[in-house]
């Protein structure tokens, strides 16, 4: 199988920690050039050191204006949008948070995705449209009203609606949209889910997870970050060039189980 994207320009919002970065690493194995925007200056700081043909630009996804910029006259093969965020507040009943705690994940997880797609269109439209394609990360939390963080959940439900309608309107172009939906992997944003909801009870957060896995994955293990990238690159490639408006878990299996 021929998984190679030589001379293919991709960029990855949200690239500079965990499965962000797995995707660009992946990007940057089948040969394609990838820029990546985040608002971790360490994080893009250190992927520079591992690889220095990865560009990198320190943006906020809050920051429309800076993104259109950024995008400005460039032409992109596959935009991927990897960046999000959660409360990190308990939130079980739901009315333990305020509308308030709504705003702000609602304004990064699902606004900034929508501004990315949008900030990037001229971009994607521009040039050989037949092998392009944009893959926004949304998650099982999406599909299964999961009530560990609800502004979380109702953002990736969301983002999985704008990637069909962004499908349909993208396909007369040939440019394919998709949402990749995670289960458990071990990130900094997961991670913020165990210390918002269990890291008070004294179980560490390799236990709750494990715990968690075993009650929700009937494959019972955890998600790799890398599993993420080798599937976003199949998606980009030419062997995915049927497949738009999909989510794919990459879930062990839980949202079929629920
Ligand atoms: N880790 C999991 O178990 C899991 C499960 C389901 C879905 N996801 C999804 O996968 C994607 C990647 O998450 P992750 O787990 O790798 O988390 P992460 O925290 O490791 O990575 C998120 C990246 O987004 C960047 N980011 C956050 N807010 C930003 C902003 N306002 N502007 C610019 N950059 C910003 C962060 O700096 C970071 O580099 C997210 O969309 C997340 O919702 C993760």
């Amino acid at each position: 199988m021929n998984l190679v994207l030589p001379r293919h320009e991709v960029v990855v919002v949200g690239g500079a920690s965990g499965i962000g970065k797995a995707i660009v690493l992946a990007f940057r194995e089948a040969g394609a050039h990838v820029s990546v925007l985040d608002r971790d200056a360490e994080g893009l700081a250190e992927l520079v050191k591992h690889d220095p043909e990865i560009s990198t630009e320190g943006i906020d996804i809050s920051d429309f204006e800076a993104m259109e910029r950024f995008a400005e006259g460039k032409e992109v093969d596959h935009l991927v949008v990897a960046a999000a965020m959660g409360s990190g507040k308990p939130a079980m009943p739901f009315w333990k948070m305020t509308p308030s705690d709504w705003e702000p994940v609602i304004d990064v997880t699902l606004m900034g995705t929508v501004r990315s797609v949008y900030a990037f269109t001229p971009s994607l439209l521009r040039g050989d449209t037949e092998r392009k394609s944009v893959l926004l990360l949304s998650s099982v939390a999406g599909q299964i009203g999961s009530p560990t963080d609800p502004p979380y959940s109702a953002s990736k439900a969301a983002v999985i609606n704008f990637a069909q309608c962004a499908a349909r309107d993208f396909a007369p172009h040939g440019i394919r949209v998709n949402t990749i939906a995670p289960g458990m992997v071990r990130t900094n944003l997961n991670r913020s889910v165990y210390e918002a909801t269990a890291a008070e009870t004294g179980v560490s957060y390799e236990d709750w997870a494990e715990e968690k896995i075993g009650k929700i994955s009937p494959l019972g293990r955890w998600q790799e970050a890398s599993e993420i990238g080798a599937m976003s690159v199949f998606l980009a490639s030419e062997q995915g060039r049927n497949i738009t408006g999909q989510t794919l878990n990459i879930d062990g299996g839980q949202v079929m189980h629920s």
